[in-house]
């Protein structure tokens, strides 16, 4: 499999969850490349197998067979702490409840994928971190609590702390199905903008059609198979 020109590479990724008897097939056979600096679409009904398909992308997951390559590594090679610090280093995750932590500031948020680790950084992470809220929008809200922001804006400071650790790729699974549709549609154009501006790999999960036609490459899931391409 070539893997320079290809940020993330699937090869018959199979998973079945097992409920004591019985097994659920949630993904079956998927293979699919994205080229860097790609923005890809995911859709497909409820229960299709999208989540599922970028948890195994992002290592949150492991697959029951077949393979997944992230930025030139063989992700089932690795194992426990290798696997986190792949996540921590390579991918930036924005997630449909935002899960930002409640008693920490947006500015604390972000800052924090990286405050473990930030003794051994090249650069100060508050600074970073005003950067990036920034860039998001959110300078005058840098010190506001998550219970004090809209959904839109929480939405962005999720994604700011997507970027803490300038990700090659990142991976949204429904980031606008908690917000309105104009606050969804500014969610959408900065991810627009950040895959234009920085180069940064996008897979981006939704079920809104309107903003999956926004991607480079819509891929669509129909029971746990790639309906087209
Ligand atoms: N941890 C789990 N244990 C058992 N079954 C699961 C688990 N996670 C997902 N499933 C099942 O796998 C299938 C795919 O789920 P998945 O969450 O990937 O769907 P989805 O396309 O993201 O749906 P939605 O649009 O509702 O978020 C579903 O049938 C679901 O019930
Ligand atoms: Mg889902």
């Amino acid at each position: 499999m070539a893997t320079n020109d290809q940020v993330i590479i699937t090869k018959d990724l199979t998973k079945e969850y097992r409920m004591g008897e019985v097994g659920v097939v949630a993904l079956r056979e998927v293979s699919l490349a994205v080229e860097r600096g790609e923005f890809l679409a995911v859709t497909g009904p409820s229960g299709s197998g999208k989540s599922t398909l970028l948890n195994l992308i992002g290592t949150l997951d492991t697959p029951t067979a077949g393979r997944v390559v992230v930025d030139g590594v063989e992700v089932s090679a690795l194992r426990g702490n290798q696997l986190a610090d792949f996540r921590r280093e390579r991918i930036g995750f924005v997630f449909q409840l935002f899960n930002l932590i409640p008693v920490l500031t947006a500015l604390e948020n972000v800052m924090l994928p990286l405050i473990p680790y930030q003794r051994g950084l090249k650069f100060n992470l508050k600074e970073r971190a005003q950067e990036l809220l920034k860039t998001v929008g959110l300078s005058e809200r840098a010190h506001h609590l998550p219970g004090q922001l809209s959904g839109g804006e929480q939405q962005r400071v999720a994604i700011a702390r997507a970027l803490v650790n300038t990700p090659r790729l990142i991976l949204a699974d429904e980031p606008t199905g908690n917000v309105d549709s104009k606050a969804g549609a500014g969610i959408m154009a900065l991810l627009r903008r950040l895959n234009g501006e920085r180069g940064v790999s996008v897979v981006l999960v939704t079920h809104n059609e309107a903003l999956a036609g926004e991607a480079d490459r819509v891929v669509r899931l129909r029971d746990g198979r790639v309906e087209n391409e």
